[in-house]
This record gives structure tokens, C-alpha cells and sequence, in this order.
């Protein structure tokens, strides 16, 4: 529960109007189960950030919270603003820049009063309302703290009554304040088929800014997400560890600011670059939410933290089922018709997954969708591909014993499309500039109300006229160049509008479909993040499916994402066998995107073996909570595990990722997340028909003391260069 220490003038606490005028402070816990952030309120009702980190066991503490943690100077007493306003006496990089009504540059936020209340069970909401002593310009700071999860979302809201709009130049979701000795901070960044690479740089004095300017598919080159380590570089499980990632789809920026006293401010929230925002009085303008987690024992306490959160709170059925697939898109690509899918979805069948899934190239008739040049946009089933629709497909699916799923990306259009022909002013792009596309394509212009009603009636009315399609793949393959809207009155609105217009859209399929499974992917991974992750079941991480690159892909977005949510596909892309692709896919949410004719005996039957096998431990890997217990980041291999709630069961998945001579599991690998006082026993799965286990011939009983003091060898070596095992109580 959230305490609030007030150790003076409690009465001002709730109070509506004034600021806390008379001598002493305030201080506002924001507090989940093990961590507090904590705001304090001084005399002159200036906010700010005293503490971020392990949660005191006495609140009366916070009072005890020096104003500097550090010896030196703090010119402007505000370095560590808990939402620091430009223009005034503020010296640094600011979370607020406004010019008002009057023109006048500078806003200074005081403290009005704030309010916590219980919003479901185990949330609680607290908002600190600030107000510019000046201006009828008021500011609301957000932060939901998840009492489990040890997670706060943090968002702020902008509104105001001047005579005239307010220009809003930079509106940060969170401002933060965090005094260590040395910071650590892990980005990752990437780009088509190679996402999620992580670098770790020691922070120095002044600012690292992370930001996009690509409009739509974002994170292509960065992600918003990162992991903060305080004092030393980022352990697995020891050490200060802020995991943090901005829910937004569009352009975000993220900074990094080590300022004169050495401690660090942190501020993330919509990229302000070409996105001056003009307020009209009694609006007002809400940031995205900021997410984070602070651990006090590593990187895999917060990712456990994150993983939970997002099942519980965020993912749409975090907590309950996926569908296994079999995807077209490497198997056939844009060459198919109605007798090629039918026949697949008998393999579907045979093979043993829940859902076909038609991908690209299925719609369009002016310019029928053959290649990626043309057909964007008019999603109607192309005659000649597909003479009975797609209600035919449905039910041959059906009839197959499988579901059928389609893909659709409706913020596109192809220059060559019918409805780019009728409704130029729907797409992005400069009137005197020559387009220039990504993909072949361009984007449309989603802040636009009509573009919002196309889209969602797009996607309603094949839902409507299929009401059993089972899933549907949402792709946004092109970043946004020459922006302008051709009917926006406001064109420094556009970036922050288009995503605005695209939640809205899938708010309201949302509410209609609540239950749909839709996979979010942009190219791969161009839009990954927690904006976007409320409305999808899943997301497509990388269109590189090679076994062994995507051991470093889901690796890496696994500090973030649980892996019910990461589709994970084995595919033709890799040259490992197919017994270590599919040891990969099991990691997450497993699919398939290969022709399973072309499987021998001894394929198919592992395959399928594989799916019944996955199906009996999908709960561990999909609820489980994941311990990393080798890097391959440092090492020839990669070693993790999912061990139940319970701790009663675990999988354990474990690859060769070097070649070196004799490399592999040398050594016990020391397990984690067992009970120490309980019994278990190991049996490896996914062993390929004419292959023995070496690990089956052993029947012995460990402690689970024993196995993470001592551990175990999967014996992983280039014969077994996929190991995967299944820990089980032995009661
Ligand atoms: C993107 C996706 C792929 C596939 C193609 C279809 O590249 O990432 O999985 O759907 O589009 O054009």
C-alpha cells in the first residue's frame, strides 16, 4: 500500500487551492512491495525526486532524505525536479517547455495538492497536481504503482484556460531523479533482421539522448527500451538494475543527463522534434505512459518484474492462451492460390497447429498484389488468387481441423493502388516534393478521422463477414518520409496525432473483438513497445528466423517482453537442423513458416512430437518466470530456464552458439528459481527419432539446493548443440 508521510501540516495535504505555504515538507511515497519513489514538497511547494530505489521499511525516513545526496551545489535547487519546467530558473534539460498564451517562454510548476486511491486490485494511482503560480496552466504527474510487480507507470497530463492556445514545445511522460557513483546504460538498436542488439555504455557527464524521427515502424533502428545499472555495469542477478521502456508507437525520446552534482535525471516521452503542440484552453494533452522497474538483485529480477506486469496488466489474455501456426509467407510468398493454401492447411493439420495464418499477397485487383510494388490499401480479395474469397478459405480451413488467420497492413498504400488513386489527401507526403517510398510504399495520413473510420472498417468488415477468422497478422512496413497532412490543420501535429488515430482504431476493435488474437509486427521488429502491446496478443520480433540469430534476438527482447507474447517461428532461413530451430521457437510463442512436404519421416514425426510436447509445458514457458543462466553474449552458449510459480516444474533451454574447438557445456550450469528444499528430477525433451539422451539413462533425484550450487551439465556440446530439459518435483 502507498503511505504517505506528512510530517508537517497534514491539513494542506488534500487541500484544493493553496500551496504548502508555511515552513516544512511533504513527502509523497509512491511505493510498490520492495521499491519507492519518493517526491518531496518543500515550503516554497517545489516538487522533487528524493529518492528512486529500494523501499525504507519506516516511511518516517523520507524526512530524513537530505535535499542533495551528494555534497556541491545545486544552483537552482530544482536539478532534481520531479517535472522541471523550462524558461524560469531552471538550468538543464527540461520535461516541460511551453510558450503561453501571452507568449511568455517560461512556466514554473508548484505543488497544489495530491490524491491515491486503489484502482484495481493491488494498483494503486497517485497524481500530484502542480500549477503555475502565473498562469492558469496546470500539470498533472501520474504514477500507477503495481504493489506485485514492483512496477510504476508514470504518465503527466497537460491542460489549461488561458485566453488562447498554449504551444506546448516538449511535454515528457516522467522526469526522474537517480544519485549513484557511476551509471551503466544498456540501448539496444538495430535494423531490418538484426534487432535488439545491446550496448553497454558508462554514462558521462552531460546528456544521451535515445530517441526516433521515423514516425510509424519507430524502433527500427532503437527501441525505447533500456536497463540502467547503478554503480556497475548490469548483472544477471546481482546489483541496481531501473528496467525502463516508453509505451508510445511513434517518435520518443528518451535522455540521459548526468548533471553537475553528478547524479543522474532521466526524462523520456514523446520526441518533441517537429511536434510543437498547440493547446486549446480547457484541452487537455495526456503523455504516453513511462514504464519502469527498479531491482535491487540484477536484470533478471526486473525483467521477472516486467514479465508479470505485462501478463497481468497489460498484454490482452497475458494469462491465457496463443494459437500455434503455420504461416505461408517462406513458403510460398506472393505465389499461391485457393488449391496451394487448401493443401497447406491439410499440413497444418498434420503437422498438429491450431491456425493457418495467409500472409501477404492475397488481395487487390486493379493492381493485384504480386510483389510488394502494388496493392496496398485495396483489401479485396484478389479474384484470381482467391475466386471464392476468403469466406471459402475459412471454411476449408475448418473443414481441415485448423483456424485461419489472415495478414492485413491497413496504414499502408502502394503508390499503385486503387485507393491512392481515389483519396490522394489520405496519404503522407509533401505536395511539392517527389515521393520517396520505404518498401515500395507510403503511409497513411491515420491522423485524419476519415483514414481512421477507413481502417477500422477494413478490418471490421472482414471480421464481420468472417466471423470465425481466427487471427490476424497487423504489419507496418514503412517509416514516414515528407511528413505533411494534406488536412490536418496543424501539420507539427501530425506524428503525435497518427498515433493517436492508430490507438483509437484499435481501441474501438478492441471493444468489438476483445478476445482476437493479432500479432503486432513491422517488418519484424520496427514496432515493438507497450503503447501498441495493450491491444496485441503477440509480437513478431524479427523477420531473421535463423535458429541461431534469433537466440540473440528473443535474448535480448526478453529483458522486456514475456515470452507468451514473442512469436517465435521455425523457418527455412537458418542452416541448423530443424530439431534446433524448434528448440529456439519453444522459447516463446512457437510457429511454423516451412513447406512441411518437403520434411523427411524423421522430421515430421519430431515435429510433431514437438507441438504435443509443447502443449503439455507451454503454461511453464509462457507463465514461468525466466532465469538467464548463461549469456551467449559472453559465451559459446546460451542457457535459460522457466520455472512455474509453484516451483514445482521448470524448462530449460540451453544451445551451442560458437564453434570453437571442443566448445559447449564444459561445466554444471547452476540452475535458478528452484526451492532448495524440494526434490526434482531431469528428463531431456525434443530428443530426434535415432538419437539417444544421455540424460535419460540417468533416473537420479537432486535437491534443488544441489542443483543450484552444484548444477548440472546438459551436455551441450556440437553433436547436442541444442539441449532442451524439463525439471520436474519429485515428490
Ligand atoms: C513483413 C513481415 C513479414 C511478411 C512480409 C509480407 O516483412 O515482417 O513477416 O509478413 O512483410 O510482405
Amino acid at each position: 500500500m502507498i503511505r504517505f508521510t506528512i510530517l508537517l501540516f497534514a491539513s494542506l495535504l488534500f487541500s484544493t487551492t493553496a500551496f504548502p505555504t508555511a515552513p516544512g515538507d511533504t513527502h509523497i511515497a509512491i511505493e510498490t512491495q520492495h521499491t519507492a519513489l519518493v517526491i518531496r514538497v518543500d515550503k516554497d511547494g517545489d516538487p522533487t525526486v528524493v529518492h528512486l530505489g529500494k523501499r525504507l521499511r519506516n516511511a518516517g525516513d523520507y524526512g530524513l532524505l537530505p535535499e542533495n545526496s551528494k555534497r556541491g551545489e545545486d544552483y537552482t535547487r530544482i536539478y532534481n525536479s520531479a517535472y522541471t519546467p523550462a524558461g524560469g530558473r531552471n538550468l538543464l534539460e527540461p520535461a516541460l517547455q511551453v510558450a503561453h498564451a501571452d507568449g511568455n517562454p517560461s512556466s514554473d510548476l508548484r505543488y497544489v495538492r495530491h490524491e491515491t486511491k486503489n484502482v484495481a486490485d493491488g494498483v494503486v494511482l497517485t497524481t500530484v497536481y502542480l500549477k503555475d503560480p502565473q498562469y492558469p496552466f496546470e500539470v498533472s504527474l501520474h504514477y500507477k504503482a503495481y504493489q506485485k510487480e514492483d512496477v510504476i507507470e508514470q504518465w503527466s497530463s497537460i491542460r489549461h484556460t488561458e485566453k488562447k492556445a498554449v504551444r506546448l514545445q516538449k511535454y515528457a511522460s516522467a522526469n526522474l531523479y537517480i544519485p549513484a557513483q557511476k551509471y551503466y546504460l544498456t540501448h539496444f538498436h538495430g535494423d531490418w533482421a538484426k534487432e535488439m542488439n545491446p550496448e553497454e555504455i558508462q554514462l558521462t557527464a552531460g546528456l544521451k539522448v535515445l530517441d526516433t524521427k521515423l514516425g510509424t515502424r519507430a524502433d527500427l533502428f532503437q527501441p525505447p527500451s533500456f536497463l540502467l545499472a547503478l554503480n556497475q555495469p548490469a548483472e544477471e542477478e546481482t546489483g541496481e538494475v531501473i528496467a525502463g521502456t516508453l509505451a508510445w508507437s511513434g517518435n520518443y525520446k528518451i535522455e540521459f543527463e548526468v548533471d553537475p552534482l553528478r547524479n543522474l535525471r532521466l526524462l523520456a516521452g514523446i520526441n518533441p522534434y517537429a511536434s510543437e503542440y498547440t493547446l486549446a484552453p480547457g484541452k487537455e494533452f495526456v503523455t504516453p505512459a513511462f514504464l519502469f522497474t527498479y531491482s535491487g538483485a540484477g536484470k533478471g529480477q526486473a525483467s521477472r518484474n516486467l514479465h508479470r506486469w505485462a501478463r497481468k496488466h497489460r498484454i490482452p489474455q497475458g494469462e491465457g492462451n496463443r494459437l500455434t501456426l503455420l504461416n505461408n509467407w517462406e513458403a510460398t510468398y506472393f505465389d499461391f492460390n485457393e488449391e496451394k493454401l487448401t493443401a497447406l492447411f491439410k499440413d497444418g493439420k498434420k503437422l498438429g497447429v491450431d491456425l493457418f495464418l495467409l500472409d501477404d499477397g492475397w488481395f487487390a485487383n486493379k493492381y493485384p498484389r504480386n510483389d510488394d510494388h502494388t496493392g496496398l490499401g485495396d483489401w479485396q480479395e484478389n479474384k484470381q488468387k482467391l475466386p471464392h474469397g476468403l469466406g471459402y478459405l475459412v471454411k476449408e480451413a475448418e473443414s481441415a481441423g485448423i483456424k485461419f488467420g489472415i495478414w492485413l497492413e491497413p496504414e499502408m498504400v502502394s503508390p499503385k493502388s486503387e485507393l491512392y488513386e481515389k483519396h490522394p489527401d489520405w496519404v503522407i507526403k509533401l505536395p511539392n516534393r517527389a515521393e520517396y517510398y520505404f518498401r515500395n510504399q507510403l503511409v497513411l495520413d491515420l491522423s485524419n478521422p476519415k483514414v481512421q473510420d477507413f481502417v477500422y472498417g477494413v478490418v471490421d468488415g472482414i471480421l464481420a463477414k468472417n466471423p470465425t477468422l481466427g487471427y490476424i497478422k497487423w504489419d507496418c512496413n514503412a517509416v514516414i518520409y515528407n511528413a505533411y497532412s494534406a488536412t490536418n490543420p496543424n501539420q507539427s501535429h501530425l506524428y503525435v496525432d497518427y498515433v493517436q488515430g492508430l490507438y483509437k482504431v484499435l481501441e474501438q476493435l478492441r471493444a468489438k473483438y476483445p478476445t482476437l488474437p493479432l500479432m503486432l509486427c513491422s517488418g519484424g521488429g520496427g514496432r515493438v513497445d507497450y503503447g501498441a502491446l495493450k491491444y496485441f496478443t503477440e509480437f513478431w520480433p524479427s523477420d531473421n528466423t535463423d535458429g541461431l540469430e534469433r537466440i540473440f534476438i528473443q535474448w535480448n527482447y526478453s529483458y522486456f517482453y514475456p515470452s507468451i507474447a514473442t512469436c517465435n517461428h521455425i523457418t527455412d532461413w537458418g542452416k541448423q537442423p530443424i530439431k534446433f530451430r524448434t528448440d529456439v521457437a519453444m522459447m516463446g510463442k512457437m510457429g511454423y513458416d516451412i513447406v512441411v512436404s518437403k520434411l523427411d519421416e524423421k522430421e515430421l514425426a519430431f515435429s510433431q512430437d514437438a507441438l504435443k510436447t509443447y502443449s503439455r509445458v507451454k503454461d511453464v514457458i509462457w507463465q514461468g518466470d525466466l532465469f538467464r543462466l548463461v549469456s551467449p553474449q559472453t559465451s559459446d552458449m546460451a542457457s535459460l530456464m522457466y520455472v512455474s510459480e509453484k516451483q514445482d516444474r521448470a524448462i530449460w533451454f540451453n544451445y551451442l552458439v560458437g564453434n570453437r574447438y571442443r566448445e559447449g557445456s564444459q561445466a554444471p550450469i547452476r540452475l535458478k528459481g528452484l526451492d532448495p528444499a524440494r526434490k526434482y528430477t531431469i528428463q531431456e525433451l525434443n530428443v530426434f527419432p535415432g538419437t539417444n539422451s544421455p540424460i535419460n539413462r540417468n533416473q537420479t533425484v537432486y535437491s534443488g539446493d544441489y542443483l543450484m550450487t552444484v548444477g548440472f551439465n546438459p551436455q551441450v556440446d556440437a553433436r547436442r548443440a541444442s539441449v532442451v530439459l524439463e525439471v520436474t518435483e519429485s515428490k
